[in-house]
């Protein structure tokens, strides 16, 4: 469902994405682990057009295209496809929880405020913030805000969603709130790629792994195979270090 091809991408002389393959399939969970600065971040950023690539290609869906050359147009299409969570919760201060789930819905989907008004609640619900809908970001807890940001990135309905550490910039007591959300997508099939440094949430969550080091994807693989016994010393390394 979600294709890359001979990903490339240089910041000045330094290429930090040397070329890689990433095949996640539909109902998949995939984590992304390695060392910082490997290249997580920047790989989801070009996948996800915030970062323009130097070379490759992308297919999500029936959509292809080559990502370098790929139009705007293209890009908002495949965008419309994809939802984002990141480290930061990025949502609109100055909306509440319900406003900010339904933005997507009323703008990027045209759908009736009345609609995306019962759409939104029901994400809301999943993610069990339906009680906090009227409050804005500013009001609520950082686990929260991230739940909040985890059902907008649900709300258009994406193939796809990509996540960034998104429980990095959480105390740990938040933690565990927001890895429980993820987790319950993940059971309900969700198309899911996650950078993380949380083991135990890739142990128990993700049905692959994908181990990034030095702008390589080293090994992809079988979850369980992958902690069971990694094929790379790179990788046994990494995870003695976890
Ligand atoms: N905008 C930028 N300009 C220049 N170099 C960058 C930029 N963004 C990232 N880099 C470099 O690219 C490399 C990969 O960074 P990236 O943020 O993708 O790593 P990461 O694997 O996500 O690390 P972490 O686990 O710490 O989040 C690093 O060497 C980083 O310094
Ligand atoms: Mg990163």
């Amino acid at each position: 469902m979600l294709e890359v091809r001979e990903l490339r991408k240089s910041f000045g002389n330094n290429e930090v994405i040397k070329g890689i393959d990433l095949d996640v399939n539909d109902g998949e969970v995939v984590a992304v682990i390695g060392p910082s600065g490997s290249g997580k971040t920047t790989m989801l950023r070009c996948i996800s057009f915030l970062e323009k690539a130097d070379h490759g290609m992308i297919r999500l869906d029936e959509h292809q295209s080559d990502i370098v050359t790929i139009s705007k147009k293209q890009i908002h299409e495949m965008r419309m496809h994809m939802g984002f969570v990141f480290q930061a919760f990025n949502l609109f201060a100055n909306k509440t929880a319900l406003g900010n789930v339904m933005a997507p819905l009323t703008i990027a989907r045209r759908m009736n405020t009345d609609r995306a008004r019962e759409m939104a609640m029901g994400l809301l619900k999943k993610v069990g913030m339906d009680q906090r809908a009227r409050y804005y970001p500013g009001q609520l807890s950082g686990g929260q805000q991230q739940r909040v940001a985890i059902a907008r990135a649900l709300a258009s309905g994406p193939s796809v969603v990509l996540f960034d550490e998104p429980t990095s910039a959480l105390d740990p007591e938040l933690t565990g709130e927001v890895l429980d959300v993820m987790k319950q997508l993940a059971a309900e099939g969700t198309t899911m790629v996650v950078v993380t440094h949380e083991m135990q949430f890739a142990r128990e969550a993700a049905n692959k792994v994908v181990f990034m080091d030095n702008g390589v994807i080293w090994e992809q693989g079988e979850a369980g195979a992958f902690f069971e016994q990694p094929k790379t010393e790179r990788a046994l390394q990494f995870l003695r270090k976890q």
